[in-house]
């Protein structure tokens, strides 16, 4: 095909995927992998590899604000990245600092409400780059239409325990029952915790792992998880939308799926007088196919 015949068929595609897709997911979070693997194999330094992919994280924010998504969190650098060699991690440090700086100083971003933080061991990163932070903080902390937390220094075991030990600490001092530590409590106690759960993990760059990012957000929220091929600078608006489509389709069988264990459970009380499980059936019955409410052993039209 044609480098043109080929960009139209992609935008078709794109359109299509678009028009069939639903409501996008309220928080997305993105393993951003991929970017030394894709300067190698144009024969460029690491660096630019990472140069590029901040140009997609660029993209993907505007996706992200197209499309209807709350909360974008990113992997930029993860508590493993500090055993990388010296030069690509000040290159890296040097390129993180320049986008924060960047990113805040948008019009785009003022005009949107997008509102930057970031989540991790921030204390962890060198003074230039917390400086950054902070100034992201500063400059977009009246926002609150697009969250974009990017995660640096962050490691999601590290992070639970922490907050294990803070709460061991406060049942020891009598602060704390140990029977008042629940999931809420604990969510309390991450020290970076995004704003609302992670409905979708993205990953690019072929790996199909989720390298302790958000175990308790996305993980404990049974997030939908997209791997795919491309490196992360590779990746285009139109994997975006078959994320998006993945994660529509896994929403839309968890759904049938609790439709169905309801029936099951409410089906049992068919005969009874309960006018509320009558009225639940009814619903119910609605939102499944013939086949579906056949295996389940109850008709269609109501009683
Ligand atoms: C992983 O690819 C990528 C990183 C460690 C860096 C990601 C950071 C950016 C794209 C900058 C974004 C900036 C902001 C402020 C959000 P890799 O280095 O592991 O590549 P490989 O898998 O090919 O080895
Ligand atoms: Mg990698």
């Amino acid at each position: 095909m044609t480098g043109w015949l080929r960009r139209r068929a992609l935008s078709l595609y794109e359109r299509l995927l678009e028009r069939e897709l639903g409501g996008a997911p309220s928080h997305v979070a993105v393993i951003q992998d991929g970017n030394r693997r894709y300067a190698e194999s144009r024969g460029k330094e690491k660096t630019e590899g990472h140069r590029a992919g901040a140009e997609t994280t660029e993209a993907m924010l505007r996706w992200c604000r197209d499309l209807g998504v709350e909360e974008l969190t990113l992997y930029a650098f993860s508590t493993e990245n500090f055993d990388r060699p010296e030069d690509e991690r000040e290159a890296l440090f040097d390129l993180i600092e320049s986008k924060l700086r960047g990113f805040a100083d948008r019009d785009e971003v003022h005009e949107n409400g997008v509102r930057i933080r970031a989540i991790g061991e921030v204390e962890r990163l060198p003074e230039r780059v917390r400086d950054a932070v902070a100034y992201a903080d500063r400059r977009t902390r009246g926002y609150d239409d697009l969250r974009l937390n990017v995660a640096l220094a962050y490691g999601g075991r590290a992070e639970l325990l922490n907050a294990a030990r803070a709460a061991a600490r406060d049942v020891a001092a009598g602060r704390l029952s140990p029977a008042d530590i629940d999931a809420a409590e604990l969510d309390r106690r991450l020290a970076s915790r995004p704003t609302r759960d992670v409905d979708l993990i993205i990953r690019t760059g072929g790996d199909e792992r989720t390298s302790n990012f958000l175990p308790w957000h996305a993980n404990g929220n049974e997030a939908a998880v997209f791997f795919c091929t491309p490196y992360w600078p590779e990746f285009r608006r139109v994997d975006f939308l078959r994320a998006i489509r993945t994660y529509e389709a896994r929403e839309e069988s968890w759904r049938r799926t609790r439709a169905r264990r309801a029936l099951a459970l409410v089906s049992s009380f068919r005969g009874t007088d309960l006018p509320e499980a009558r009225r639940v059936l009814d619903r119910l019955r609605g939102s499944l196919s013939e086949e579906e409410l056949a295996e389940a052993g109850v008709e269609g039209a109501a009683d």
